[in-house]
């Protein structure tokens, strides 16, 4: 049988990550192919976040090798890093809109910083982007104004601004009701279809499932497992099975 020869764009190999004198990442490898929406799976506190946060150059200290395509981030000077952030967007946890800016100058902020877009351009394309993520009109509201389903979706929004090719997806359904975790599905599903590439951390199982093509597993500081979507249904690893049943906080 001829094995289907799949584009990697992401590689970590033997990544360590530390905070101090702290470890958090012993030895990771993955990879992540070309327009896959990738999930990982993983107990609070195991280094989601954080290796999320290694693939953009923040926080903490990294050895090992993380490499974009044909580029090696951790030998990235600062230049450097300015350009892969650009094409890799970050969805924070915590949604981080800045507060006293309004919607539509939060969505225009990555364009002032990144393009030579003129005012009425970056107008349209917050506009835009808006209705793209069913939030149209609310330009002029400030993020207090709006909830915190809201304010996640405007957070996704302004990562799509520079129409990254990966996606980092932390957490983007936590605390949200169902209608508006349906709506961040079907927008991930949405990106995926049009090529992007994605890394979905969550702990909203039913979404994973719903919209992942792999699950990876994140345990004691490596990937322990990966899984395709099939072979899951088929037999989950007993970890991911766990994870999935609640078992594993
Ligand atoms: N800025 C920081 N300084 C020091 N330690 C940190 C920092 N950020 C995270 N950590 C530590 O690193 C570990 C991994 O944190 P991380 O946020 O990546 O976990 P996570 O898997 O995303 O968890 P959760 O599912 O709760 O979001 C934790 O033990 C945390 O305390
Ligand atoms: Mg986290």
């Amino acid at each position: 049988m001829v094995k289907e020869q799949k584009d990697v764009l992401l590689t970590v190999r033997n990544l360590e990550t530390r905070f101090g004198t702290r470890t958090i990442h012993h030895g990771l490898d993955l990879d992540v192919y070309k327009g896959e929406l990738l999930v990982l799976f993983g107990g609070s506190g195991t280094g989601k976040s954080t290796l999320l946060r290694a693939i953009i150059g923040l926080d903490q200290a990294a050895s090992g090798s993380i490499r974009l395509g044909d580029q090696e981030l951790l030998e990235l000077d600062d230049k450097g890093w300015r350009d892969v952030r650009r094409q890799i967007g970050y969805s924070f946890q915590s949604g981080a809109l800045f507060d006293s800016l309004t919607v539509g100058e939060n969505l225009e902020y990555p364009l002032r910083e990144f393009t030579h877009q003129n005012a009425s351009e970056r107008k349209a394309a917050a506009t835009a982007m808006l209705k793209r993520v069913g939030l149209p009109g609310i330009e002029d509201l400030y993020p207090s104004q709006l909830s915190g389903g809201m304010q996640k979706r405007v957070g996704m929004a302004r990562t799509l601004m520079l129409d990254p090719a990966l996606i980092l997806y932390d957490e983007p359904t936590a605390g949200l009701d169902p209608a508006n975790s349906k709506m961040i599905a079907e927008l991930m599903r949405e990106l995926k279809q049009s090529g992007k590439t994605g890394i979905l951390v969550t702990h909203d199982v039913p979404c994973a499932l719903s919209v992942g093509d792999r699950i990876a597993y994140l345990h004691a500081g490596k990937i322990s497992v990966v899984q395709t979507r099939e072979d899951i249904d088929k037999s989950p690893d007993e970890h991911i099975s766990a994870y999935m049943n609640g078992e594993i906080e």
